[in-house]
């Protein structure tokens, strides 16, 4: 691949059993450079997610790539808003071997371990301030608190992103975890309000288009005769999941940069609910208003799918 065609790109994830399938679709694509990973957390606590995404990063044979670990507990909450929906590890239970630690690969650097890492925040406002910032696209596959804290701290630092490819809310359909709202906006609403009136260019995949990105039978069926360790460990993680929430969520926001004619919505203005109470969380997109989000409803989940088994 040449490096000049590729989108540099920055992940905030908590894996999670879908984002585990949007990691690998993202270092799978010669299209895509991954920079960095940041954690939040979400499915799960911190400590977790992030190791989580150390040992997927290393099953699929990039070692190299860093993770850093950021927030562990929401802007407006003592605790971290959780669910069991990817089992207790966040991975279904799916034993990835080695440990939390960064595994060297011959010829690449050991990295940092986690504990000495810089906060995600901290990593994601230097890459942003850094000259090729506003080259690079962030794809948000959690809670947005890591995002929020770069926006807090360095007022207007979002804006300078390319693009801002985020999963999360739901404009025309119940939430999936109270009947307001998708998780990650319930998970941190005042995060999410904070990166929804930064200014930034979002793009946003709601639940009315991953509720679409439904995986069938027979797909799963064809990864799990994949003789690779990683497609192995995908299927058994899918064999868990798909029980509980069959549907590519994060697969969403990395696959509308490699295919956005598999997409299709609407710009408007995006507000979220971000008061404590029952409808926190809710998103509701306005006609009126500026502009803040393309926001996107339609897939063609044939084409999500042909493109993932790829
Ligand atoms: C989102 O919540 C998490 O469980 C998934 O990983 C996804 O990011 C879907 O609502
Ligand atoms: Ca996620």
């Amino acid at each position: 691949p040449r490096k000049t065609f590729m989108t540099a790109v920055l992940i905030d994830c908590d894996p999670g059993i879908d984002d585990a399938l949007a990691l690998a679709l993202a270092v799978a694509s010669p299209e895509l450079d991954v920079r960095a990973v940041t954690c939040v957390a979400g499915n799960r606590p911190v400590a977790v997610t992030a190791a989580n995404a150390r040992r997927l990063l290393d099953l699929f044979g990039r070692p190299d790539i860093p993770v850093h670990a950021g927030a562990a507990r929401p802007l407006l909450y003592p605790q971290a808003r959780t669910n069991l929906v990817h089992g207790e590890d966040g991975l279904g239970g799916v034993s990835l071997g080695g440990d939390a630690r960064p595994v060297a690969a011959p010829g690449v650097d050991p990295g940092v371990a986690l504990e000495a890492a810089d906060h995600a925040a901290d990593v994601l406002a230097h890459l942003l301030l850094s000259p090729l910032g506003a080259d690079m696209v962030i794809v948000a596959m959690g809670p947005l608190t890591n995002l929020a804290l770069v926006e807090i701290r360095h007022p207007g630092l979002l804006a300078r992103a390319r693009s801002i490819h985020i999963m999360g809310g739901a404009a025309h359909c119940p939430g999936n975890v109270t009947p307001a709202a998708e998780f990650n906006f319930w998970a941190d609403p005042a995060a999410a309000h904070v990166v929804m009136t930064a200014g930034a260019r979002l793009e946003v995949f709601p639940l009315d288009v991953t509720s679409q990105a439904a995986m069938t039978p027979a797909w799963l069926a064809s990864l799990a005769t994949q003789p690779k360790r990683s497609a192995q460990a995908l299927a058994a993680m899918l064999a868990v999941y798909g029980e509980q929430d069959p549907l590519l969520h994060d697969a969403c926001p990395v696959a509308a940069l490699l295919r956005p004619q598999l997409f299709s919505g609407q710009a408007g203005r995006l507000e979220v609910d971000w008061r404590p109470g029952p409808d926190e969380g809710r998103s509701h997109l306005h006609q009126e208003g500026e502009v803040n989000a393309a926001l996107y409803t339609g897939l063609d989940t044939d084409g999500l799918l042909s493109l993932m088994a790829e």
